[in-house]
C-alpha cells in the first residue's frame, strides 16, 4: 500500500473514530457507534500492517501477535460477565501503559529511530520517548492496582502514606533530574540508566497515587485512567510518527478527561482532591453483617406484600444498583415494569452518574432488557418527583440512595448527591444482608419509619414478586 493511501485510510478512521465517540452518547445511538468504531478499527489495523512503514518480511510475525492477542481478547471477552467489566477495562487500559513503554525503550535503542536527525529533532525525539514512558509505567502499575481494588483483590480502602504529597514531590524531582541527564546522555547505556530509574518511579507513583483512593471515589479514577490510557497512545504516536495514534490517543485522553470532570460532578467532588487521594479513609467505617451491630431496626418485608404495595401504587420508581447487575435482574425486573404499566402504573427508573461499577452500567443492562429508553431517567431529572412517588424500589443499590450523603457531613460519602428515595410514601431496599455498599459506609434509609426490606437474591426475590403479582 502506497503512503498516501494509507494517510487516506488513516483519515477515514478517524472520521469513523470521531463518529463512534459521538455514537456512544446516547442509548439510542451506541449500537451504531460499535459498528463504525469496529470498522474504524479494521482499516487503521490493515492500513498499518500492508502500509508502508512495514516490511514482507514483518508481515508474519505481526499476523502470529494479532492471532494470539486476538484470541486472548476473544477468549476474556466472551468469559467475562457483566460485573467484571471494569476490572477488565482497568486490565486492558495497564497494557496501553505497557506497550507504550515497550515502544519506548525499543525506539530508544533503535538506531534507526534517530537516524539523520539533527541535535534539535534528536532532542524532541528524546523527550517523546522520556514523557512516553513516563505515562505509560504511570497508567500501567496505576491501572493493575486500579484491577486490584476493582476486583476486591486489593482492599478499597485508602492507603495513606504518611507525608505522601511530599514522597510525590521527591519522585517528580527525580523524574526531572534524570530527565536532564536523558537527554544529555552520552551513550545509549548512560540514557538507559536514567531511563529505568525513571520507570522504576513512574511505576511506584502510579501504585501510590491509585492506592490513596479509594471507596465511592474509584470511578473517577478508573476514567482517569483512561484518559491516562490515551495519552500514553498519542505518546506512543509521536515516538513512532505515527499521526493516526496520535490523534486517537488525544480522543480517548480527552475524553477520559471530559468523563473524570462529569464524574466529579456527579459525585459533587473536586478532581484535584480525588486525585491527592484519602477520600473514605478519615471516618471509621461501619460495616454490617458480621459481628457489628446494626444502628437501628429494620421492617422486613416480603415479595407477597412488596406486589401488595405495587398493586395499589400510582407511581413507581425503581432505582437499581450494582445488586441487579450481579444478581442478573435486569429481564425480570422489565417484565414487573411491563405488568404494572399494563395495569396503568406510571413506572420509571432512576439511575445514579455512578451506580454500578462502571459509567452507564444500568443503562446497558436495562438496554439489554429492552427496557424503553423514554421511562429511564437521569438522577436529576426525576430527583424532584419522590414526593409523589407511592412506591420507590432500590434494587441492589446502596450507595446511591445513602441519606448520610446529605445529612451526615461526617459521613465519607459527604456531599454525593443521592436519589432522595426515602421521600416516597414508601421505599423498599432489596438486598441479601445488612451490609455496606462499595463505600463501606453504614446507610441509615435501612432504619426509616416508610423503609422496608426484602432481603434476598434480588433476581429471586423479583422472580417472586411477579408471581405474586400475576396470582
Ligand atoms: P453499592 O453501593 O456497591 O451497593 C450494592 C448493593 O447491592 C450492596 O449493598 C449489596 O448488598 C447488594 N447486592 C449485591 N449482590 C446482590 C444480589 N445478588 N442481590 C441483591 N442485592 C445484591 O452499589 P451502588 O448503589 O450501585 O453504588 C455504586 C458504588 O460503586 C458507589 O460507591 C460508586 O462510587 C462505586 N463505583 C462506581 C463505579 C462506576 S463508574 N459506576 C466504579 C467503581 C466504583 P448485599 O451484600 O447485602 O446483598
Amino acid at each position: 500500500m502506497s503512503a498516501s493511501l494509507a494517510t487516506v485510510a488513516y483519515i477515514g478512521a478517524i472520521i469513523l473514530f470521531i463518529l463512534s465517540l459521538g455514537g456512544l452518547s446516547s442509548p439510542e445511538s451506541s449500537r451504531r457507534g460499535n459498528l463504525y468504531g469496529m470498522i474504524g478499527m479494521t482499516i487503521a489495523v490493515l492500513a498499518t500492517v500492508f502500509g508502508p512503514r512495514v516490511t514482507m518480511a514483518g508481515i508474519p510475525w505481526i499476523i502470529g501477535a494479532m492471532v494470539v492477542g486476538g484470541s486472548i481478547g476473544l477468549y476474556a471477552a466472551r468469559k467475562v460477565q457483566m460485573t467484571q467489566m471494569p476490572e477488565l477495562v482497568a486490565l486492558m487500559h495497564s497494557l496501553v501503559g505497557l506497550a507504550a513503554c515497550l515502544v519506548g525503550f525499543a525506539n530508544y535503542i533503535d538506531p534507526m529511530s534517530s537516524l539523520n536527525l539533527s541535535s534539535a529533532e534528536k532532542a524532541i525525539h528524546e523527550i517523546e520517548v522520556y514523557v512516553g514512558i513516563l505515562i505509560g509505567a504511570v497508567t500501567f502499575s496505576g491501572s493493575l492496582i486500579a484491577f486490584g481494588k476493582l476486583s476486591g483483590k486489593i482492599g478499597g480502602k485508602p492507603l495513606l502514606l504518611p507525608g505522601r504529597h511530599f514522597l510525590n514531590l521527591i519522585g517528580l524531582l527525580v523524574v526531572i533530574a534524570f530527565g536532564y541527564q536523558f537527554l544529555h546522555a552520552e551513550t545509549i547505556s548512560a540514557g538507559m540508566i536514567a531511563l529505568t530509574v525513571m520507570t522504576v518511579i513512574a511505576l511506584l507513583f502510579g501504585i501510590h497515587m491509585v492506592m490513596a483512593i479509594g471507596g465511592a471515589d474509584m470511578p473517577v479514577v478508573v476514567s482517569m485512567l483512561n484518559s491516562y490510557s490515551g495519552w500514553a497512545a498519542a505518546a506512543t504516536g509521536f515516538m513512532l510518527n505515527n499521526d493516526l495514534l496520535i490523534v486517537v490517543g488525544a480522543l480517548v485522553g480527552s475524553s477520559g478527561a471530559i468523563l473524570s470532570y462529569i464524574m466529579c460532578r456527579a459525585m459533587n467532588r473536586n478532581f484535584i482532591s480525588v486525585i491527592a487521594g484519602g477520600f473514605g479513609g478519615g471516618t471509621p467505617v461501619k460495616k454490617f453483617g458480621g459481628d457489628a451491630q446494626p444502628a437501628g431496626e429494620v421492617v422486613a418485608i416480603n415479595a407477597t406484600e412488596t406486589a401488595e404495595l405495587l398493586r395499589e401504587a400510582k407511581n413507581v420508581i425503581i432505582v437499581p444498583g450494582y445488586g441487579m447487575a450481579v444478581a442478573q435482574a435486569q429481564h425480570t425486573v422489565y417484565e414487573i415494569t411491563q405488568l404494572l404499566r399494563e395495569k396503568g402504573v406510571n413506572v420509571r427508573f432512576g439511575i445514579h452518574p455512578v451506580a454500578g461499577r462502571m459509567p452507564g452500567h444500568m443503562n446497558v443492562l436495562l438496554a439489554e432488557a429492552k427496557v424503553p429508553y423514554d421511562i429511564v431517567m437521569e438522577m436529576d431529572e426525576l430527583n424532584g418527583d419522590f414526593p409523589d412517588t407511592d412506591v420507590a424500589i432500590v434494587i441492589g443499590a446502596n450507595d446511591i440512595v445513602n441519606p448520610a450523603a446529605q445529612d451526615d457531613p461526617t459521613s465519607p460519602i459527604a456531599g454525593m448527591p443521592v436519589l432522595e428515595v426515602w421521600k416516597a410514601k414508601t421505599s423498599i431496599m432489596m438486598k441479601r444482608s445488612m451490609a455496606a455498599g462499595y463505600a463501606g459506609v453504614d446507610n441509615p434509609l435501612f432504619y426509616k419509619d416508610n423503609n422496608r426490606m426484602l432481603f434476598g437474591d434480588a433476581k429471586k426475590m423479583l422472580d417472586e414478586v411477579l408471581v405474586a403479582l400475576k396470582a
